[in-house]
């Protein structure tokens, strides 16, 4: 069976946790995203827990942000853990997110653009003025001419950015929430079917599915709703 473009925040309290989440959905999902908090919690081993026997990609949610050589350091050193993505914030600059592409390049680098968190106001206290959008278009093209193969960005977003940086580059949307679910604290959310239909490659999900009282049942019940065409 084809698993979905899907990627189940795997946001444990505890590694035993994230593994039973990603042995219940790994039938039905084709990524389980590893983020900040578990691995500083867990260390690099819930990496090889989590994607155990079952084949699935591993997405390192780590949003790095530091001088290119530390961010070359620090990809280089989860690089061996065999991630298919590795976040770093496109705020970091060109040299940085090239740096992080030329320590790792047998991982695809994800750009994260402009957090969803951030809100106009915030923005403009730390001096990024503009419409938001503006800024996430900008970013969006800086990382990619840098080197990164995928950009992850708000549901709200990823038609703008589909049509700024074109085919070719793997676009990553948290922000989803299937038709009645919470959206908790999400703000901007969107359906799975209206994030694949604007462009966006891969959702990222979270809660609607491992909140589910069987998150396996909740995977494979979002990955049967999506539209046969785009679960291919
Ligand atoms: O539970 P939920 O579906 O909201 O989980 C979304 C996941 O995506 C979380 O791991 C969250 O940290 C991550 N994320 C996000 N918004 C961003 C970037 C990442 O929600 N802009």
């Amino acid at each position: 069976m084809t698993r979905a473009p899907i990627a189940v925040a795997l946001d444990a309290p505890d590694l035993e946790t994230a593994a039973r989440w990603a042995q219940a959905v790994t039938p039905y999902v084709a990524v389980v995203k590893v983020g900040l908090e578990l691995f500083c919690r867990t260390g690099p081993s819930v990496v090889d827990t989590v994607r155990g026997g079952s084949g699935v990609d591993l997405f390192l949610d780590l949003k790095l942000h530091d001088i290119p050589n530390t961010v070359a350091g620090a990809a280089k050193a989860v690089a061996g853990l065999k991630p298919t993505y590795l976040t770093v914030h496109a705020s970091g600059g060109r040299d940085m997110v090239r740096a992080a592409v030329d320590a790792a390049p047998d991982v695809t680098i994800a750009a994260v653009t402009i957090l969803t968190s951030l809100s106009q106001g915030v923005l403009d206290a730390v001096g990024l003025a503009g419409p938001p959008l503006d800024a996430v278009r900008r970013l969006a093209t800086l990382a990619v001419d840098a080197g990164a193969g995928a950009l992850v960005c708000s549901p709200q977003e990823v038609a703008a950015v589909r049509r700024e940086v074109g085919d070719g580059i793997i676009l990553i949307t948290p922000g989803v929430r299937p038709v009645g679910a919470d959206s908790q604290d999400q703000a901007r959310v969107a359906t799975p079917e209206q994030a694949l239909a604007d462009g966006a490659d891969l959702l990222v999900i979270g809660r609607p599915i491992t909140g589910a009282p069987d998150p396996g049942v909740a995977a494979a019940a979002i990955a049967a709703s999506l539209p046969a065409r785009l679960a291919d």
